[in-house]
């Protein structure tokens, strides 16, 4: 989460210019306010009315422009943002950045800030292997300059190599990375997220309508808190947190082995919608619905194929109950869910006591509450002592709240 997070980002010139405008939607997504700058050869590839408008904000163009001057002067326009994002980084830029010229509005607020600066290089390969680049670019990393990327790939000008821009999702990471900072700072938290997927034979699973739209967003809340999150995710359709380590795993079996390597954790927040069971076994093959291939099949491939879909169940193990119970490295904070469609908050009272954690976060799921899978939330904390009613809010307000939530627990004396 990059809430009340102001970035100045310098879009250079350069092909890659049009990805800065989802760099631009990303950040804004996060909560972000963006202050776009463009060079005068972006303005050659990208619009600074579209710019304009996915920001969400005046682009600034011209040093001399004497609007911008009396308005907002260069300096005072990189006092007031908490970190400089050029992407792309041309190789000319670079260059000017690294021998501190200031010939454009762009280079004259690289020069001036005293914010931190992290680039995002783009050029044809050989722009980029080329030793004053590679000079130039050491001399930015030495003077405490991020630089992401570039990566390897198919160049527009038809070549393959180093030089692509990096992808606006890692730099939305190393942006997040950059900017961790907040309550949660030091604190490693874990949090899980998105269904399971039990297999039933090598096409066919069990799983739930889990989206990991809320897990999601407690782990950019908790990463934009200054935490340092592990994000342990089945096979979910939102989109991944930023700045967060990702171990995405497929079964619960697989969830709670990631769980217990990620350990030690001074806070778990268990949001994965984790299969409570899965087949009793797994087909080596796919299983047919038409009888005697299946048994014709199971015949030649042994304990491989079954007689039609017929399978019994077993229970997944509880990793929410494993991790509560277990007496070395507890984290301090457990806060398990409990997505319910009746008596929410007495059977998260009672789901609370029989799983031995330490809060959880109730909700209704029924379909006509429209929470699974949809934008919005409305829970119920259950504490050791008290059960708050939140309101209907989205989920990445939910987020923000329980992340405070977190931060105030975990700087109290335990
Ligand atoms: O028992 P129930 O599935 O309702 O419990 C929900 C809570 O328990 C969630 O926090 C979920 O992540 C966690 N859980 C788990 N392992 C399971 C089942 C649920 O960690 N096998």
């Amino acid at each position: 989460m990059l809430a009340g997070r102001r970035i100045l980002l310098v879009i250079g010139g350069g092909i890659a210019a049009y990805k800065s405008l989802d760099l631009i939607r990303r950040l804004t997504e996060q909560g972000a306010e963006v202050v776009p700058v463009l060079t005068g050869a972006a303005e050659e590839f990208v619009t600074a009315l579209s710019v304009s408008a996915l920001a969400g904000h005046r682009v600034y163009r011209d040093l001399f422009d004497l609007t911008d001057e009396s308005e907002m002067g260069h300096i005072r326009l990189t006092r007031s943002t908490d970190l400089a994002v050029v992407a792309p980084a041309t190789a000319n830029l670079m260059a000017r950045m690294s021998a501190g010229m200031a010939t454009d509005l762009a280079s004259t607020l690289l020069l001036a800030t005293n914010r931190p600066i992290l680039v995002a290089p783009a050029m044809n390969v050989e722009m980029w292997r080329n030793a004053a680049t590679q000079r130039n670019v050491e001399t930015l990393r030495a003077d405490g300059v991020v630089v992401v990327g570039p990566e390897e790939g198919d160049m527009a000008c038809g070549e393959f190599g180093p030089g692509r821009m990096a992808e606006p999702e890692s730099i939305l990471a190393a942006i997040t990375a950059v900017l961790r900072d907040g309550p949660l700072k030091g604190r490693r938290i874990l949090v899980t997220s998105g269904p399971t997927h039990e297999p039933i034979d090598p096409v066919r699973y069990l799983a739930n309508r889990s989206s990991g739209l809320q897990g999601t967003a407690i782990a950019n809340a908790l990463a934009g808190f200054g935490a340092e999150v592990e994000f342990v995710t089945g096979p979910a359709s939102a989109p991944m947190p930023s700045g967060c380590r990702i171990v995405q795993v497929t079964t619960a079996e697989e969830m709670m082995s990631a769980v217990m390597a990620a350990l030690p954790v001074d806070a778990a927040v268990m949001a994965a919608a984790v299969a409570d069971w899965r087949p009793d076994r797994v087909s080596e093959s796919k299983i047919s619905k038409n009888p005697s291939v299946a048994s014709d099949a199971g015949s030649s491939r042994g304990q491989g194929a079954r007689d039609g879909l017929a399978f019994g169940c077993v229970e997944n193990p509880d990793i929410l109950a494993t991790l509560s119970n277990r007496t070395r490295s507890r984290p301090r904070i457990i806060v398990g869910f409990a997505a319910e469609t009746e008596d929410i908050v007495e059977r998260a009272k009672a789901k609370r006591r029989r799983k031995g954690c330490d809060w959880i976060v109730a909700n209704d799921v029924s379909p006509e509450t429209g929470v699974m899978g949809g934008p919005d939330n409305q829970v119920h904390l259950v504490t050791e002592s008290a059960v708050e009613t939140w309101p209907r809010q989205s989920k990445t307000e939910v987020a923000l709240a329980l992340a405070d939530r977190l931060a105030k627990a975990l700087s109290a004396p335990g």
